[in-house]
């Protein structure tokens, strides 16, 4: 036993061993610091006939199991940077998820509280979640008619009341993930981890847009690198408004984006090179071929990039390397109908 592990050890320590990944061997003095270095998986069982390749970025190893570590990360280490965040001073911020998770992370590391407002009609794991990591949850019932487990607009609308009156009242910090520039800044760096990953074999990417700062730092991040690379904006069939197209179907079940917002301030300078449509059923079912054929256990918007990538080597982008997000683990999702 003792011979194998120094064997498997000897093995590993070569600086270039193949599969290695940056963040396993160093020491990350917090939680925080361990946002990051995700590793990049070539989907080559599941693209096997595609005529192209899947590269898939694993962001639901980060410490909240979600990309949104990152953006949580980026905005509140600027904000100390800069002295807009005083320590010990609240962050506060609406969210239903995985927002939330990373501004909690954040926000435990740096030793202040965080003040999650979310409406009454998000699933109780998700304000447990936040919990655990000791924040604040408060909930805000939801408007008359809406139902319970569908968040609706005029749900919003009065858990956005509630947040800036609780911002007012604790002289708290806003995260502001729709406005900020941290949040598209903080996804520059994924294109540099893909393109080192891959050797520069990446040909275009695609992604499931929410505030839109994934895909705005991708743009930007791989534009430095090279700017023949394509960025192609992926949606909800019936909510594809970035495309230009009218909303048929706005309680569509891709959760984490897709809500219908024709201007995001963080896509501004973006130029993408299309857009993608992708409906409700084939993220789903791209989701469950990942997990199933490749051991990768994602959510919605995993499985929307990935059904969005496969059409893009059925089509324009034939023959090429694709990279994607896994955007979040498919653990999050294990009491609704994403598994079956
Ligand atoms: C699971 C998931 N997928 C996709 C997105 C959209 O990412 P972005 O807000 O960077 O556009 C989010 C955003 O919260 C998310 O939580």
């Amino acid at each position: 036993m003792i011979r194998r592990d120094r064997d498997r050890g000897d093995r590993m320590d070569g600086a270039d061993s193949p599969g290695s990944v940056g963040r396993g061997r160093r020491l990350a003095a917090s939680a925080a610091e361990a946002i990051g270095e995700t590793p990049l998986v070539d989907l080559a069982r599941l693209a096997r006939d595609s005529g192209g390749r899947v590269l898939a970025k694993l962001e639901m190893l980060n410490p909240g199991l979600s990309k949104k570590d990152r953006m949580a990360r980026r905005i509140l280490e600027d904000a100390v940077a800069s002295g807009d965040l005083q320590p010990g001073q609240p962050v506060v911020e609406l969210t239903s998820g995985n927002a939330g998770m990373g501004a909690a992370i954040v926000c435990c590391v740096q030793q202040r509280p965080f003040i999650a407002v979310m409406s009454q009609g998000n699933s109780v794991e998700r304000a447990r979640m936040m919990q655990t990591v000791g924040a604040e949850v408060i909930l805000v019932p939801q408007a008359p008619g809406s139902q319970p487990g569908q968040v609706s607009g005029a749900d919003l609308a009065l858990v956005e009341t509630r947040a800036r009156q609780v911002t007012a009242e604790r002289g708290a910090f806003r995260l502001d993930q729709f406005l900020r520039a941290g949040n598209a800044r903080a996804y520059e760096d994924v294109a540099l981890e893909i393109w080192e990953a891959s050797g520069g074999a990446v040909t275009a990417f695609c992604d499931f847009v929410g505030s839109g700062g994934t895909f705005a730092g991708l743009s930007a991040g791989f534009a430095r690198l090279d700017p023949r690379i394509r960025g192609y904006v992926v949606e909800p069939a019936g909510a594809a408004v970035l495309a230009g197209r009218p909303v048929t179907d706005p309680g569509h079940r891709l959760q984490g984006g897709g809500y219908s917002m024709a201007e995001l301030p963080l896509l501004a300078g973006a130029r993408p090179a299309g857009y993608l449509q992708v409906t409700d059923a084939e993220a789903i079912g791209a989701a469950r071929r990942l997990a199933r054929e490749e051991g990768v256990v994602g959510g919605f918007s995993t499985g929307a990039n990935l059904a969005a990538a496969l059409q893009l080597l059925a089509g324009p982008e034939a023959g090429g390397v694709i990279a994607i997000m896994a955007c979040d683990s498919g653990l999050k999702y294990l009491s609704t109908d994403l598994w079956d």
